[in-house]
């Protein structure tokens, strides 16, 4: 079975995607580490942002993988080099957007993507999982929240990092983030027709898995009987 959960930045996707799939023993894929891997080596290469063709190259030979971590966290290579900690860099948030709006760089992480989903059950999550990278998903959940409680929780993460950010910055950025990530000409943020849309704002982290879980049980006794 696939489950794909798409929304915006700090909706709760990867926290919810991670908690389902290691409940269930199934996958869990994390496309935005996979275009942020990118957008860290495109950085480290001095690739400029806007060099469509050199980032398209680098997408394509870009070898992006994940292994099993501690409590259900994958740990994200390029290559044999670990880089779960770098592509949460804020050079790399600030930047990640704007690479992965290049249709070349899509097209060369939707084969990579398409790849990984042949293993069997999996939860995979991103923008555009349920309309363009599986639109035949078992489940699709678009998970959403005000721009003001995303912002909230993504400040939280950022305090534990050790990293102090105000939320009126923090909320400018998440905006911005939003209207790039919807406005791209190729494969934007938007929910499925047919995903059910969960608004998170007011629920807490295990409210969502309960919701999630429920979705995914009825499609299962869908599917069986
Ligand atoms: O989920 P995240 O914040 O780690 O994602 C980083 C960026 O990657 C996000 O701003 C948009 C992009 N992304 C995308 O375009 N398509 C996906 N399927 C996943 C992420």
């Amino acid at each position: 079975m696939i489950v794909a959960i798409d929304g915006p930045a700090g909706a709760g996707k990867s926290t919810v995607a991670r908690m389902v799939a290691d409940s269930r023993g199934w996958t869990y894929i994390d496309t935005g580490a996979m275009y942020r891997a990118v957008t860290l080596l495109a950085l480290e290469q001095d690739i400029a942002l806007d060099d469509e063709e050199e980032l398209g190259q680098l997408a394509g030979n870009a070898e992006i993988g994940f292994k099993p971590g501690s409590e259900g966290v994958p740990r994200v290579f390029a290559g044999c080099r670990e880089v779960t900690a770098d592509i949460r860099r804020q050079d790399v948030t600030h930047s990640v957007s704007q690479v992965s709006a290049h249709p070349e760089v899509r097209r060369a992480m939707l084969e990579k993507q398409r790849r990984l989903l042949e293993s069997g059950d999996t939860v995979v999550d991103g923008r555009d999982i349920g309309t363009v990278v599986c639109p035949g998903a078992d489940v699709k959940i678009y998970l959403t929240a005000t721009v003001a409680e995303r912002a909230g929780r993504r400040r939280l993460e950022l305090e534990e990092k050790g990293d102090a950010i105000s939320q009126e910055q923090m909320e400018r950025e998440i905006r911005e983030r939003d209207e790039y990530d919807s406005s791209r000409r190729v494969a934007p943020l938007k929910a499925a027709d047919d995903a059910v849309v969960i608004d998170t704002t007011e629920m807490n982290i295990d409210q969502v898995v309960a919701a999630v879980t429920e979705i995914i049980d009825k499609a299962q006794e869908g599917a069986a009987g």
